[in-house]
């Protein structure tokens, strides 16, 4: 199976455990936008839901299919969430925000009572790292937040647009992509990082996924709970 094949079988796996009824978050990127295209069509045959986009982009992706959007002053809480990781570990333990949706992705990972993670083989690891971490900090003072970023063991590089200038987020802020290398003690790093003054929240995603669903190129499909 192909890249494209493996997100669209975790996705189409994900949109099973949609119901009737159901207050739903739509994630960002890739692998999100087959889960987003196919409750499209399902909303199509009648299936009655509202939603909570994690990015404008998404948002803008769910109004074209005629997915109903909702918001935080409608809604306390959200039943289900589907998005996509950058990494993730056996025991579900996420990086995201290669994306740069992050913060919203994590406010609305943390209203969510069954959190719902589509990735594919690839973005499963043993140790969380690889990846850099994203990190959403405020424009102000970023070069100063930046190397506060850094004195705690990272190289770290302000995240820049395909045109070469900075990336602003859908939050008027910027990313700091951090490399600290393989990550022993994620509950630390996490801690220490949000701690930093002028970061607004960061990419390491603990204790919040029910499930990660994961697609193999031989076709099959594991569900991490
Ligand atoms: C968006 O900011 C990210 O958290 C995405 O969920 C993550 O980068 C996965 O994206 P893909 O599904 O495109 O790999």
């Amino acid at each position: 199976m192909d890249a494209i094949q493996l997100k669209q079988k975790a996705a189409a796996k994900a949109v099973t455990y949609v119901k009737n009824g159901m207050t739903v978050g739509l994630g960002t990127g890739s692998t999100a936008y087959w889960a987003i295209q196919f409750l499209g069509e399902k909303v199509r045959n009648g299936l009655d839901i509202q939603c909570i986009a994690t990015s404008k982009q998404s948002e803008e992706l769910a109004r074209s299919l005629n997915i109903p959007i909702t918001n935080f002053s409608n809604v306390i809480k959200i039943d289900l969430t589907i998005d996509g990781a950058d990494e993730t570990t056996p025991n579900r333990q996420l990086i995201k925000g290669g994306g740069a949706a992050l913060l919203r992705e994590k406010i609305v990972a943390a209203t969510t009572e069954f959190y719902i993670i589509i990735v594919d083989e690839q973005k499963l690891v043993n140790q969380l790292g690889k990846f850099k971490i994203p990190i959403e900090v405020v424009p102000f003072g970023y070069e100063s937040t930046l190397r506060k970023i850094e004195s705690l063991g990272a190289q770290a590089k302000v995240r820049l647009n395909n045109e070469g200038s900075i990336l602003v987020t859908d939050n008027h802020n910027y990313i700091v992509d951090a490399d600290f290398g393989l990550i022993d003690d994620v509950d630390t790093l996490h801690k220490n990082i949000n701690e930093i003054v002028g970061v607004v929240e960061n990419g390491l995603f603990l204790n919040m996924a029910s499930l990660v669903i994961v697609a193999y190129a031989d076709g099959t499909i594991k569900e991490l709970k």
